[in-house]
């Protein structure tokens, strides 16, 4: 422990992602497309789609006209489509700082848990933009990694405590961009119009405490990938910490909490 480390941030294996946050994705998602209150027939884009979880939630609660999901990763795209084989729904390889859609050819966007891992924001909020059609919507949502991400924000807190090097990785100083004042700037530079920023929080019970570390040693996403980077006995002494500090009901279940920004404006054309 001790050495500086350098955020990796990689995208793959849908099946353990969906295990890490794609369970609690899916419940912010309702909750998301319910604030966006988009009339039913619209054509939506997803942007960083994942393995579906937004675009599920669309196709189920936002009666879309149909609905493309957009994604880097091929893992997470495939797994995508093999969840979600409604018609209305196509997937496709792109990348937010050049969405793979002609001007003005859908009428909402969203995105969910992108923005912060995208390289150039400004330039993703442009071709969000250009994308949607004079008085369509953009929205997106990204955890609260300061606060109410509760999962994340344990387990880098303990890390932290154990291995000091770590500290530069902790999500919740890599991504002071996802509070409200910034989320809503960026938003407001970009053109939209009646930008309004909403906070979102859903439960996250897992059943025991291997629920709540399991996809740790699994998932691709930073804090499952810095768990992987140890050795055997940091690793250890990691999950024994955070055994030791999270808060066990006398059932064995842990009751945290997700919380999510949600931010959303309109094209003025
Ligand atoms: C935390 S996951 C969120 C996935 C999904 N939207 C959800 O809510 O479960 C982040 C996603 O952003 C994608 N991503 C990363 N960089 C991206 C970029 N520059 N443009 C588009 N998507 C990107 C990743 O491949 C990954 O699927």
């Amino acid at each position: 422990m001790g050495r500086p480390l350098a955020p990796v941030d990689s995208w793959s294996g849908g099946n353990d992602y969906e295990n890490y946050v794609g369970r609690w994705s899916r419940l912010v998602a309702p909750r998301f497309v319910a604030w966006l209150s988009v009339q039913p027939g619209a054509r939506w884009l997803d942007v960083g789609c994942g393995t579906g979880a937004l675009t599920e939630t669309v196709l189920l609660d936002g009666s879309p006209d149909a609905i493309v999901g957009i994604d880097p990763s091929p893992d997470f795209l495939a797994v995508a489509a093999a969840q979600v084989p409604d018609p209305r729904a196509s997937f496709r390889p792109g990348n937010a700082q050049a969405i793979p859609l002609e001007d003005a050819t859908v009428d909402v966007v969203v995105s969910g848990l992108v923005l912060n891992f995208v390289p150039d924001r400004e330039a993703a909020l442009r071709e969000m933009r250009r994308v949607t059609r004079a008085g369509g919507t953009v929205g997106a949502y990204v955890w609260d990694y300061q606060g109410e991400m509760q999962l994340m924000k344990l387990f880098w807190d303990t890390a932290a405590a154990l291995d000091p090097a770590s500290r530069t990785l902790h999500e919740a100083s890599r991504f002071r961009f996802c509070r409200p004042g910034p989320l809503r700037a960026l938003f407001i530079d970009a053109g939209l119009l009646s930008v309004e920023v909403e906070p979102i929080v859903v439960p996250t019970v897992f059943r025991d405490f291997d629920d709540y570390w399991t996809p740790f040693l699994h998932a691709s996403a930073p804090a499952p990938t810095y768990a992987r980077s140890l050795g055997e006995d940091q690793r250890e002494a990691l999950r024994t910490a955070l055994q030791r500090r999270l808060p066990t009901r006398d059932d064995g279940s842990i009751h945290l909490t997700a919380g999510a920004w949600a931010v959303r404006g309109f094209n003025g054309g």
